[in-house]
């Protein structure tokens, strides 16, 4: 496994700098401990806003819909839904945080292919978006709203093949009569009304001219099979999938992230020519999870023993590989610092990086590395994506994550 990072392949600059806020950085850990998730808040606000003024550049009326399961942190510590954020949840257990986080229903979008019939009935009493993923969904949901006295406003995820990505396994295709039948359903349905087009990309899709094929697809479509469709639709739903800052993922061969906006820029000027009035256009909507939390939360762990072993330094920390779980899509990026939080520059040498679980495999970093001493604290860069949700308890407690 290559885990080596060579220092041009990602802009620190997109990261927290621990020596410029050490001292909140310190007091964090000193309450705290390691291993712990540090958040800068600035860096999650800078990510938003970045988006938001994107969206009221090239589009208007929009949503940002959080992605809670990138980190259930993040969307605990209220720090994007403060910001206006709406939540976008994929099961039942999702929705109810939401909504025990005081999300009203209408700023909840409900997605995912398994939302059980209580969920659905919750979520429809709610006034929540719920996008709905496939045939046998669509006919739960036809029979709940059949005796409704007002038509239930309603959406559904579209796919089709894309470059690169292929088809999605989520959605009606747009391939067969899988969608257009869905759009006859619901019109010929006592209970629908179908308000919303919701599309997904694979995470991480950094080549913004695939956001414009997907974008000008869902035009397409609406406008061939959506009854007057520019006053139909309330909502216009591009998903995720946008890049943060991150390392490489290992099964690329190329890796180019771009700024949000080329990405905005992109589905919007594909959905344009179908939706020409900008005040009277359906809201854009955009569901992000990595691109917001990514870049802004580090993992500090420490180290706890150092030895020289066939001419490499193997350094222990009180992390593991499970606690950035990650590390097997894209290689961590980790810096050095004193107990002072001072970073540990200067010479490096052949290191080699574990996690103190009883794994042999615990392996965080292969490569060029400064020479550290027990006591250290390792940081490990963009680690705020989709890490801490996918981390158990294994051995050791998940880490929390603190914020300044
Ligand atoms: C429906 C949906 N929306 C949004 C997201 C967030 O994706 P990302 O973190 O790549 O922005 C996902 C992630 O898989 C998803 O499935």
């Amino acid at each position: 496994m290559n885990t080596v990072i060579q220092p041009p392949l990602v802009d620190m600059a997109c990261y927290p700098d621990v020596e410029m806020h050490r001292a909140k950085i310190r007091q964090l850990l000193q309450h705290d401990g390691t291993p712990v998730f540090i958040c800068e808040r600035d860096n999650l606000v800078d990510r938003y806003q970045a988006l938001k003024q994107s969206l009221e550049t090239h589009w208007g009326k929009h949503v940002i819909g959080y992605s809670f399961k990138t980190n259930y942190q993040v969307a605990r510590s209220r720090i994007l839904q403060d910001m206006g954020a709406w939540a976008e949840v994929v099961s039942a257990r999702e929705y109810q945080m939401a909504r025990q986080l005081e999300y009203p229903g209408s700023s909840i979008i409900f997605n995912g292919p398994l939302k059980p019939d209580d969920s659905l009935r919750a979520a429809i009493a709610d006034g929540a978006l719920i996008n709905i993923n496939d045939h046998d969904e669509l006919g739960r949901f036809i029979e709940i709203t059949s005796d409704e006295s007002t038509r239930v406003d309603v959406g559904i995820r579209i796919s089709s093949t894309l470059p690169r990505l292929g088809h999605s396994r989520f959605g009606f295709s747009l391939e067969n009569d899988e969608a257009s039948s869905a759009v006859e359903r619901i019109r010929n349905s006592t209970g629908l009304n179908l308000v919303s087009l919701h599309s997904h990309l694979y995470g991480d899709t950094d080549d913004p001219e695939i956001y414009r094929v997907a974008a000008r697809r869902l035009g397409e479509f609406a406008k061939s099979h959506i009854r007057d469709y520019r006053r139909a639709l309330k909502f216009v739903d591009i998903g995720g999938g946008y890049p943060a800052h991150g390392p490489k993922p290992r099964s690329r061969s190329a890796w180019d992230p771009r700024p949000i906006d080329v990405y905005i820029k992109h589905a919007t000027e594909s959905l344009r020519p179908f939706f020409p009035d900008r005040e009277a256009c359906p809201a854009l909507v955009v569901e992000p999870g990595r691109y917001l939390t990514c870049d802004g939360i580090i993992l500090v762990t420490r180290v706890v023993h150092v030895k020289p072993r066939d001419e490499k330094q193997m350094v222990n920390c009180d992390g593991s590989i499970s606690m950035v779980p990650l590390t097997h899509y894209c290689p961590q990026v980790i810096q050095a610092f004193t107990p002072d939080l001072v970073r540990r520059a200067g010479e490096e040498i052949s290191t080699v990086i574990q996690g103190s679980t009883c794994r042999e495999n615990d392996l965080l970093y292969e490569g060029q590395f400064p020479r550290v001493q027990p006591g250290d604290y390792l940081v490990h860069f963009a680690a705020g994506a989709y890490n801490s949700n996918l981390s158990p308890d294994f051995i050791f407690k998940s880490p929390e994550m603190a914020v300044y």
